[in-house]
């Protein structure tokens, strides 16, 4: 096994702890008298301190040389505008997750767009019909941009917000680093592929190994949680606090406690959270991550500042937030698809269709592909969609996950419910992007086929993906 020596917090922290990186947001840049938000962006190698000064900084890839990239921010009914150059030596796309947008804008090399080359331009323009917490990230060569730290948040903010003191954008990645703090390569990895992605051993809170998070006693928090990393699954539990989860995958939900007391993220997958701190001034509270069992660790600290609470009692104003109109699926009038996912170790499958033919597991590694979408296995690029559907048809998907691993599958262009798991009916207003699939799992999802063009429904760790659990489905 290749698996690394987890780096500790003891190994990689500065003495001292500088305080987290998790910033407030920033201003958003003013909105041109054509009512178009601009921003340019161009992914590049640059370094970045992600484990601290006692470490030389790391190599990266990160949009305007920053990791995070710019926040992007703009408000729900503006259209924005991003002027992407390619810095990189190798052809990228911007995907601009959980958007319902104008497939050509979608950012998917050869389905929606040519790849952006080296040096090139590619000028991405769409509204936004949806307030929400969302992200931005390549789309080619996926494991390794965004294992190298291209990613960062677009968060679409309500034209009219629920009254928070505070807001924070945490993006929670995942690094596989050396003694060194430079990234381990071995991108494409086939133990990786055909097990659970590419685990990391360095957790970062907006780019940076952070100790803490400075609040204070009374205040209302906004978190808006992004998973950004290529294969981890968190579940953080905000000890001694009372989240609510206000929004998922950038889309309002009932205010609720998270199931168990963790807040559960794929990659790919968003929370939006409001806390009413209600610690007392100087105290310190562990935000502890517990998806894998025996991997228990600390994820960040809380730390009250000595100030004086805020308000004796939390707000008592609202914390719903106003929908954002998604059209409903016509449940009733809907049509089934069945999309099956196969493959990786520890699975039942013992062939599956390649390139036309019927080939053995050991063909298909030597392909590098792992998984399979309905019995085949995928090399190259996308052509033939799983299904088609009319626009304006409603589409019941029947995902079954036949393998033995978690995979949280991700559909673009539109949002949909989650109507039942494992045969028994959910009951639930969310509306999301991404649904994750324990091992064995069979989820059916519902949504309305608004949106015309070729989208793509895949696994959202990115080493699944791109060794075959992808598909596309035509709306026209
Ligand atoms: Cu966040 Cu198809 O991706
Ligand atoms: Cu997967």
């Amino acid at each position: 096994m290749h698996r690394l020596p987890p780096l500790s917090r003891r190994d990689l922290l500065i003495a001292g702890g500088a305080l987290g990186a998790a910033s407030a947001f920033l201003p958003r840049p003013s909105l041109a008298a054509d009512g178009v938000r601009r921003f340019a962006l161009k992914p590049m190698p640059a370094t970045a301190s992600l484990v601290g000064e006692a470490y030389p900084d790391t190599a990266v890839w990160g949009y305007n040389g920053s990791v995070p990239g710019p926040e992007i921010r703009a408000v729900q009914g503006e259209t924005l505008e991003i002027e992407v150059e390619n810095g990189l030596d190798q052809a990228t796309t911007v995907h601009w997750h959980g958007i319902r947008l104008p497939n050509a804008m979608d950012g998917v090399p050869h389905v929606t767009q040519e790849p952006i080359a080296p040096g090139g331009r590619f000028t991405y323009r769409f509204g936004l019909p949806d307030a929400g917490t969302y992200w931005y990230h390549p789309h080619l060569g996926s494991s390794e941009q965004l294992g190298r730290g291209l990613s960062g948040a677009l968060v679409v903010e309500e034209r009219e917000p629920v009254r928070v003191d505070r807001e924070m954008v945490w993006l929670l990645d995942d690094w596989r680093l050396g003694r060194d703090a430079q990234i381990v390569g071995g991108f494409g990895d086939m133990h990786d592929r055909t097990h659970d992605g590419r685990i990391g051993n360095t957790v970062t809170l907006n780019g940076r190994l952070t100790e803490q998070v400075p609040v204070r006693a009374g205040e209302r928090l906004r978190l808006r949680l992004v998973n950004v990393a290529n294969a981890r699954l968190f579940a953080l539990d905000f000890q001694g606090h009372q989240p609510q989860v206000v929004a998922l995958d950038g889309h309002p939900v009932t205010p609720h406690a998270p199931k168990d007391g963790q807040i559960v993220l794929g990659p790919g997958m968003r929370a939006d959270i409001v806390i009413d701190m209600q610690g007392r001034p100087g105290e310190r509270f562990e935000v502890v991550d517990r998806f894998y069992r025996q991997m228990h660790y600390r994820f960040v600290d809380l730390a009250y500042s000595d100030e004086a609470p805020l308000r004796d009692n939390p707000l008592a104003e609202s914390i719903r937030l106003p929908s954002n109109s998604v059209p409903a699926p016509d449940l009733a009038s809907a049509v089934t698809h069945r999309v099956h996912f196969g493959g990786g170790m520890m699975g039942q499958m013992a062939s599956a269709r390649m390139d036309g033919r019927m080939v053995g597991m050991r063909e298909m590694f030597q392909h590098g592909l792992a998984w399979t979408v309905n019995g085949a296995a995928v090399s190259g690029h996308l052509n033939d969609p799983l299904f088609r559907l009319k626009r304006g048809q409603s589409c019941r998907m029947v995902l079954e996950n036949d393998t033995a691993w978690f995979h949280p599958i991700h559909l673009h262009g539109h949002a949909f419910r989650v109507i039942a798991r494992n045969g028994q009916k959910v009951a639930d207003d969310a509306f999301l992007d991404t649904v994750l699939l324990a091992p064995r799992e069979t989820a059916e999802i519902a949504f309305l086929a608004d949106n015309p063009g070729m989208w793509m429904l895949h696994c959202h760790v990115l080493e699944h993906q791109e060794s075959g659990m992808m598909g596309l489905i035509e709306v026209a």
